[in-house]
């Protein structure tokens, strides 16, 4: 595989194979409405060119915010600038998803917080309080088809609501929940193919970093509960539930995105730390992943795939337009 190639991801028509990871950006002011900082912001990601976009984790209800600078989708004053955020991008010829998400106890601002299991301020879903998250899950579904979204990525990584549900750390449940600890993920991805109607993908952190956490020979029920469902893609992260802060280094969670790759016949996304071309070339050409993504470093350099193109001559001013052609393009100097 190679950067620049194009890509049948489910139904997408993908430019390259380099997209960009949802990163929160904490501009919202308390309502979960996006503003002007959001749209300039997605814009100037998207000028970037990169194949796809997902969109900072956005919350499904009230409780599920992480902070109360985050996002929401439930309430049509939220959904309104979210239609400004799918246009802007898609007029760059770039896919956008949105992530969805419920923090659980996680949530630094939820007035009630909830979890799979009781502990001190949070409280454990009862299995009708669990059903009317998935109902939440399955609108926001039907919200981001009506917005324009190009898929929708279902946030079960970094140790928030459905990781909680997934791992033993955070779910020692005596009913079907804990039984089959993929059961709350599973209703969530079916509830939201059926209301979404185009491809939904999943973030997992394949290792938890904690001795009775999830490790990567863990991850085989959780991948096949994934496709079983219809997923059309897998995005492999790490952690979210460690106690420790983890050590972090170039291209550190690819390994698990080799592994995973290796459990599923879905496509593959990898993250973390990756800032190099070579790095990127590796991966693809070595077939770790399918995908990779990169998030602070095209925050810090939105253009660097079309200096990198550019270095190729595949930069032309007919696919990015004069101004930023004349920017970018060098001539030798
Ligand atoms: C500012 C910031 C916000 C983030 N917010 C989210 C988020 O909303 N959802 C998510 O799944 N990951 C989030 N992440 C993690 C990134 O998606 C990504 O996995 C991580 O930054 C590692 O990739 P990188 O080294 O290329 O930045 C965030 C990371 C950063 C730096």
């Amino acid at each position: 595989m190679k950067p620049f190639e194009t890509s049948l991801l489910g139904r997408m028509e993908l430019n390259n194979r380099i997209g960009i990871p949802a990163m929160c950006t904490y501009m919202a002011k308390g309502d979960g409405i996006a503003n002007l900082h959001h749209i300039a912001h997605y814009e100037t990601l998207a000028k970037g060119r990169p194949a796809f976009i997902v969109q900072e984790a956005t919350a499904i209800a009230a409780e599920g915010y992480i902070s109360d600078a985050c996002l929401g989708i439930f309430t049509p004053r939220q959904r309104e600038p979210l239609k400004d955020i799918v246009e802007v991008v898609h007029d760059y010829g770039v896919k956008l998803g949105i992530q969805l998400n419920h923090a659980g106890m996680k949530s630094k601002c939820a007035a009630h917080k909830v979890s799979a299991m009781d502990n001190a301020d949070v409280h454990a879903l009862t299995a009708e309080e669990i059903h009317r998250i998935v109902v939440n899950f399955e609108f926001a579904g039907k919200w981001a088809k009506e917005l324009g979204y190009d898929f929708v990525e279902i946030h079960a990584a970094h140790g928030y609501l459905i990781n909680q549900f997934l791992s033993p750390l955070t779910n020692q449940r005596t009913d079907l929940y804990g039984e089959d600890r993929t059961l709350l993920l599973k209703e969530i991805i079916t509830g939201v193919r059926s209301t979404f109607e185009k491809d939904v993908i999943v973030r997992i952190s394949a290792e938890e970093y904690e001795e009775d956490g999830l490790h990567i020979a863990d991850m085989k029920d959780i991948v096949e509960a994934i496709e079983s469902c219809g997923a059309a893609a897998i995005s492999v992260s790490s952690g979210g539930l460690n106690k420790h802060p983890i050590q972090t280094y170039p291209m550190y969670q690819i390994p698990y995105a080799r592994a995973i790759k290796q459990m599923t016949s879905l496509p593959v996304m990898g993250v973390g730390l990756i800032t190099k071309e070579e790095e990127i070339e590796t991966i693809l050409a070595q077939e770790d992943c399918d995908y990779v993504l990169l998030g602070r470093k095209l925050l810090r350099d939105p253009y660097f795939l079309l200096s990198w193109q550019d270095a190729f001559g595949l930069l032309t001013e007919e696919n990015i337009g004069e101004c930023l052609y004349r920017g970018i393009h060098k001539h030798g100097e």
